[in-house]
């Protein structure tokens, strides 16, 4: 077994497609340059030590132990999956830094969990590949998000652009993405991922005759979209990212907050501007031409919490250091 490993993925921006995902409508995510970075060693107290720099925690569990109210049982139960799959039970420390915001709509949950699998695997030296490590992280999502539709674990394990369905896996998306540029905003306004989806999946369960025309037509947008990203059609991307979030609000997941911001980043000057990830609070994901981005950008922190100018990163899931 190695002494130390290093492993980081990149937090995510779902550019089409939350929610309606979830029951197996096309979706189109990016990873962004923002990762999670996460240490892994091994210790003699029979425990897995974990200890969170962003949410300034650290906590004991035994190795059987189940706490499902912590916050960071969900990397005990993304490193005791490796464990199981190679058969041993070693206590482990295990040190998390993360510069993706939390509970954010950006992914920083299954990044950690991505990072924590791969990190855990490579000191094992279980040599998962990018296929298993998503598949153990996602089942650390579960006890985040109760019923994930796999798209944030996908996304910040292979990188890059990708399509993606639950049923049917994911495709990498030939895009060229230079000419663009994508602003975040923060409504500064928590929420709970898990809990929007329950309630959108229960208002559908509810309307299903007005729901499902919703969800198809969510499903062909993003379809049209992943065509239009990869012609590098940005202006018409754009304006499918406007329509999205307009069926986003009508499922309830917009607040005045975001639409404060959709509309500010529009009338700035964005190609598209959309609520990004769950919704009910969070972060608004505007796609805009180059040389639009500064304007969009100041005029957005102005009224938002936080701006941040990502980065579409080609980047998965990696090691970034073993001893
Ligand atoms: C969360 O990043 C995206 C949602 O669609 C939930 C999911 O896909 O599991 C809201």
């Amino acid at each position: 077994m190695l002494s130390e490993v290093v492993a980081s993925a990149p937090g995510k921006v779902i550019l089409f497609g939350e929610h309606f995902v979830v029951e197996d409508q096309p979706a189109i995510a990016v990873a962004i340059s923002k990762r999670a970075r996460v240490r892994v060693k091994p210790n003699d107290s029979g425990k897995y030590c974990i200890y969170s720099r962003e949410l300034d925690l650290s906590e004991e569990f035994g190795l059987h132990e189940s706490r499902k109210q912590s916050p960071l049982y969900p990397i005990v139960v993304a490193a005791r999956a490796v464990e199981n799959r190679a058969g041993v039970e070693v206590g482990l420390d295990i040190y998390i830094e993360s510069e993706i915001p939390p509970s954010a709509g950006m992914g920083s949950s299954a990044a950690v969990a991505v990072a924590t699998v791969a990190a855990t695997s490579e000191l094992l030296e279980l040599n998962l590949g990018k296929e298993d490590i998503s598949n153990i992280a996602y089942r650390a999502e579960t006890i985040v998000h109760g019923k994930p539709s796999g798209i944030d674990n996908t996304i910040s394990t292979f990188g890059g652009a990708i399509a993606f369905r639950k049923s049917e896996g994911f495709l990498q998306l030939e895009a060229d993405f230079k000419p663009v540029k994508i602003v975040l905003a923060d409504t500064g306004v928590p929420r709970n991922t898990g809990e929007l989806v329950r309630r959108v999946l229960s208002l559908k369960e509810k309307y299903p005759q007005i729901f499902d025309p919703l969800y198809y037509a969510a499903g062909r947008l993003a379809v049209e979209a992943a065509k239009l990203i990869e012609r590098g059609e940005f202006e018409e991307v754009g304006r499918l990212m406007n329509v999205n979030h307009g069926l986003l609000s009508a499922i309830g997941v917009s607040i005045l907050e975001l639409e404060h911001l959709v509309y500010t980043a529009r009338r700035a000057g964005a190609l598209g501007a959309k609520l990004t990830g769950a919704g009910g609070g969070g972060f608004m994901v505007a796609l805009c031409r180059k040389e639009d981005t500064d304007k969009v950008a100041r005029e957005l922190e102005k009224i938002a919490k936080r701006v941040i100018v990502g980065e579409i990163s080609e980047e998965g899931v990696k090691i970034e250091k073993k001893v």
